[in-house]
């Protein structure tokens, strides 16, 4: 049987054709589905607004029903009635309306442009963008998966290029944290680094089942395509997995709030050897319903992630954390110059570098309390570092942060 060379020639090619062939339809047919998650991820995210409001900085703020809020979309919330108030408030007053308060000095940008009416939430919508800047459909929104350093092992350097410079408290029951955080715009060399500062509840050990609740500050232009510097929140009841996310970005905290926005941009920010501005956030346990809520500045009851989002946090924290997180990419080898709070060491002091005052934790009596022993961690305190001290007017503080990149930390 002869087999002409022309015949396998012809066999050759109508596979590799085929083969081809197959591989556009794939990629097509890829494309087309992310092109449908994404979409569909969209939908979820964005809720239909009562009214859409255009901010200064580009975001676009919708107002949406405060029953329509991502929250709802959680199988355990079905039949959740939104709590317009906590029971209990550990400043000592208690709250008759939350959501009605008359001083309101930290505004938001987009305020400029109008306001959300009573019985809406303000959403920051997510752009089609944004979620093409993230590695998946699946991950955007979410914390890389990291692993902590704790205090018991204090020698983990440099895990996943995230690195810290916070002061810590552990060995006891909190019910909640509190602090006044300096706000800086810290310089991020890749825009795959953050660059934060904030306050941790945490609740369980740093393995596969850490439960934490965050709010601060934050610059990370993948999340949110700027620089600017961004109120935020965070939660994960199963260390940064598969739960939990930045602000509304999944089902999970209930905003009663309608005058801030989640992962809006803060201003005005402070300067070096100028004008100094601060934030304060409050997180504290509601000893009657166990939620977690949220407070931003005196007057802003933001509010609340429902208990059972949690395991360990049911009960309380066992260990609360306040300061910064900087993520370094490592760029041929080198430390990146991303910057942690103002970008100067702590020996600078106020003015210069970025501070956390007022440092208390709420008690299991419920009260606001400077913590009794405070303890500091950073990895590498050459290329961010930490000092505490305490005064009368200032409680507990501490300065934090660095430059990264320096002589000293390569
Ligand atoms: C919600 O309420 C309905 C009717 O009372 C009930 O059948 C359902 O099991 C409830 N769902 C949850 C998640 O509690
Ligand atoms: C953010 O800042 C970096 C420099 O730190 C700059 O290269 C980048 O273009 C900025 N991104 C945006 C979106 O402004």
């Amino acid at each position: 049987m002869g087999v002409t060379p022309i015949f396998f020639l012809r066999l050759v090619s109508v596979l590799g054709l085929a083969l081809m062939l197959s591989s556009r339809l794939t990629v097509e047919a890829t494309a087309r589905t992310h092109r449908f998650s994404v979409n569909n991820h969209l939908k979820r995210l964005n809720k239909p607004p009562m009214k859409t409001i255009q901010s200064p900085d580009g975001d676009l703020i919708d107002c949406v029903h405060v029953l329509h809020q991502p929250a709802f979309d959680h199988p355990f919330l079905k039949n959740h009635t939104v709590q317009t108030i906590p029971e209990y408030h550990p400043d000592g007053r208690r709250l008759f309306d939350a959501s009605k308060t008359k001083s309101k000095p930290n505004s938001q940008m987009w305020h400029s442009n109008g306001r959300c009416p009573e019985n809406s939430v303000p959403i920051r919508r997510t752009k089609r963008e944004d979620i093409f800047r993230a590695t998946s459909v699946k991950k955007f929104g979410k914390k890389k998966h990291i692993r902590r350093p704790t205090s018991t092992s204090p020698d983990m350097i440099n895990e996943n290029g995230h690195q810290h410079a916070i002061a810590y408290v552990e060995g006891d029951k909190y019910y909640g944290a509190k602090a006044t955080i300096n706000v800086w715009k810290p310089k991020i060399q890749q825009s795959n680094e953050f660059s934060l500062s904030q306050i941790w509840i945490l609740g369980g050990s740093f393995g596969q089942d850490l439960n934490s609740i965050e709010g601060g500050w934050q610059v990370s232009p993948d999340l949110y395509g700027d620089n600017n510097t961004r109120l935020f929140t965070y939660w994960t009841s199963d260390a940064y997995q598969a739960t939990g996310c930045y602000n509304l970005l999944c089902s999970g905290f209930v905003q009663i709030n309608s005058d801030i926005a989640m992962g809006a941009s803060i201003s005005p920010i402070s300067g070096y050897r100028g004008s100094q501005y601060d934030i304060s956030i409050l997180i504290w346990k509601d000893p009657k319903e166990g939620h977690w809520w949220m407070q931003y500045g005196n007057d802003y009851v933001l509010g609340y992630w429902p208990s059972f989002l949690f395991s360990y946090l049911t009960d309380s924290a066992s260990m609360v954390e306040w300061g910064g997180e900087v993520v370094n990419s490592e760029v041929d080898g080198q430390h990146t110059t991303t910057q942690m709070g103002s970008g100067h060491f702590p020996s600078e002091g106020f003015g210069k570098a970025s501070y956390f005052r007022n440092v208390q934790i709420v008690d299991r009596f419920n009260n606001l309390k400077p913590p009794k022993r405070i303890s500091t961690f950073t990895e590498q305190s050459r290329c961010y570092d930490v000092k505490h001290y305490s005064n009368a007017d200032w409680g507990t503080y501490f300065y934090y942060g660095g430059p990264g990149k320096n002589p000293n930390c390569q």
